[in-house]
């Protein structure tokens, strides 16, 4: 580096979301270190660029204008003067401001900040004042933070979610099992359902107490870590949140009542109460989908010196292109996992050599669930991938690698994302086109269309997406055969292996849901809601991040060996009635 680099680049050393403006000129050569770059967060002060004409005041102008309009601030462009400044009296009745508010044209409207503010018309002469009137960024609720620790922020986020949304799915499927198995004890009168279904709405109730433990500690970090986006945002989304809460309640109600009632209630009214636990998980998790579709295809509001106004949070929420494919293809994942996890317990019972007529039905349900929902959720995603290529094309290149634009583009089978291409994957020509747009010569939008500061991780997201699908895949197989055998036969298929791959089935179908989860939140990076707010401007400037992480991490330890060790207790309980348990 040479002394002229070292000197500026110190000099714009700067820390957070700044804006580039290029690299320095020393003695007509292009020096790549020198990078100049202004912070954002001093871009609330008033500016003049500068220059004879033809040294690029237009073009800086036009960067400026462009990435400031990147990260969310509303950027207005007015031509003041063609003649050098002089001094200019205002005329009556109009104030300094709204001269330069005067035509302000590219505000922040429904959906999206626009990407690219056209090019400033008749900027010339000796001077060019600054056009840019920065009416205040989705930042401004609180300011833009310097938070060293945004990394850390974002993977003690990430482990909250981890460690809750195998409990969703729990929430969403399992009740549904629970009571089938007690309807199908009303219908036949055998009593082996009743003692499943009661030993079930015990695991229930744990795995809900302990959803509400993560689901609260979710819902603060929400607050803490990101006020910027709750500030600003939350009258937008906070329909969907305050739904929840009230589900949520009519959930904990109705999951007392059903586990303490077994031999309180009549069998009927019994398995009524068991019906609102159904609606109540269903409609709970539906709400926070739909505030992630949301996040992700942001719109139902309009942005105006960094507040919302015009909101409608009806149409935000569930009139936005995500919600459907999002809320399917969640739930189906819901019924994959609690199916194949609640399975998988019983298969390796059955590999175990306890082959009861109880661990048998126990198995055969749960699984019969999952294997329908695999094969349709291969659909389903095939669905889910299109919708992101067409509102998400920088996600959809990260999730295949795509550095560039391409027509007919190629489908990249595992290898790793160097920057520009992928390397040592199994190149399939064209399937990447096929399989976004139905078409094999259809234009795929490649990574280089966006600065590298507005492209995600590539190499994260391509393995999360990489493994999701593969388990999804080997899932959907189970499934098939499963299906088929069931139809030819009438019983479970009866091989070992079988058995071993339904053991296998409950782990792979947790992690495909999280690599799911890390394909959709990663592949928004660097977005907090796509296209309007950077995570870097929702984040909270607060101290002690570290110490929140390392204690969460230490408290999720500790729960995960608590609902380990509840779960074995439960399992290990002796049956009130033996006979149903090894009868037949
Ligand atoms: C087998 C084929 C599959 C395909 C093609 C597929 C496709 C996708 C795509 C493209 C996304 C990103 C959506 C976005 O960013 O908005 C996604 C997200 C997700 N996937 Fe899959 N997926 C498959 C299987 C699975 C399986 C088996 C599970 C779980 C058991 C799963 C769970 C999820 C979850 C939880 C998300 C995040 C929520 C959402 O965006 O809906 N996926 N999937």
């Amino acid at each position: 580096m040479t002394a002229f680099s070292e000197t500026i680049a110190q000099a714009y050393a700067v820390d957070g979301a700044a804006v580039d403006l290029g690299r320095g000129v020393h003695e007509g050569a292009l020096e790549a270190d020198a990078v100049v770059r202004l912070p954002l967060a001093t871009m609330n002060r008033h500016g003049l660029i500068a220059g004879a004409t033809g040294t690029g005041k237009t073009r800086t102008l036009q960067l400026l204008a462009e990435q400031l309009s990147d990260a969310g601030v509303s950027v207005f462009r007015r031509r003041l003067q063609r003649r050098p400044l002089r001094a200019r009296r205002p005329r009556r009745g109009r104030r300094a401001g709204a001269e330069a508010h005067g035509r302000a044209r590219a505000a922040v409207r429904g959906d999206r900040v626009p990407r690219r503010v056209p090019r400033a018309r008749g900027v010339t002469g000796v001077a060019a004042h600054l056009l840019l009137a920065a009416a205040g960024s989705t930042s401004s609720a609180f300011g833009p933070s310097e938070q060293k620790y945004l990394f850390e922020a974002r993977q003690m986020q990430a482990l909250s979610f981890a460690a809750h949304i195998p409990l969703v799915c729990f929430g969403i499927a399992f009740p549904a099992f629970v009571v089938f198995v007690e309807w199908l004890h009303l219908r036949t009168g055998d009593p082996l359902y009743r003692v499943l279904a009661r030993r079930w709405s015990k695991v229930m109730l744990a795995l809900f107490a302990v959803g509400v433990v993560t689901g609260t500690i979710l819902s603060f970090e929400l607050g803490l870590l990101w006020p910027n986006f709750m500030a600003t945002f939350g009258d937008v989304f906070g329909l969907g949140f305050a739904i929840e809460g009230i589900s949520f309640f009519v959930e904990a109600i109705f999951i007392g009542i059903y586990v303490y009632g077994w031999d309180r209630l009549s069998p009927r009214a019994h398995f009524l109460c068991g019906i609102p636990i159904v609606v109540a998980g269903f409609a709970g998790s539906l709400m926070v989908i739909a505030v992630n579709g949301w996040m992700n295809h942001p719109g139902g509001f309009e942005l105006k010196d960094g507040r919302t106004i015009h909101v409608h949070p009806f149409a935000a929420l569930f009139e936005n292109g995500y919600f459907w494919h999002e809320l399917v293809h969640m739930y189906l994942a819901g019924y994959i996992v609690a199916g194949f996890a609640t399975a998988s317990v019983y298969a390796w019972a059955l590999l175990r050599g306890r082959d009861t007529r109880y661990n048998r039905t126990a198995l055969v349900i749960p699984l019969a669930a999952a294997a329908l929902a695999s094969p349709v959720q291969v659909v389903v995603g095939d669905w889910v991938a299109r919708d992101v290529a067409q509102a998400q094309p920088v996600k959809l290149a990260a999730l295949e690698g795509l550095g560039t634009t391409e027509r007919g583009a190629p489908e990249h089978l595992l290898g790793w994302y160097d920057g520009h291409e992928v390397r040592y994957g199994i190149r399939i020509p064209k399937l990447l086109s096929l399989l976004a747009f139905h078409d094999p010569n259809a234009t795929v939008q490649g990574l280089d269309t966006v600065p590298v500061r507005d492209q995600p991780p590539v190499n994260v997201v391509r393995f999360a997406f990489q493994t999701m699908v593969g388990i999804g895949t080997f899932l959907a197989l189970i499934g098939v055969f499963y299906a088929a055998t069931w139809y030819r036969v009438k019983r479970l298929p009866r091989s070992v292996w079988f058995l071993r791959a339904v053991v296998a089935a409950g782990p792979l179908s947790l992690v495909a849901l999280i690599a799911g989860w890390i394909t959709t939140e990663v592949g928004r990076q660097p977005w907090i809601v796509y296209g309007v707010m950077r995570t870097s401007d929702a984040v909270t400037g607060a101290g002690g991040i570290p110490v929140g992480y390392a204690t969460l991490a230490l408290v999720y330890a500790g729960l995960a060996v608590a609902v380990v060790w509840l779960l074995r207790r439960l399992a290990r309980a002796p049956f009130a009635d033996p006979e149903a348990h090894v009868a037949g």
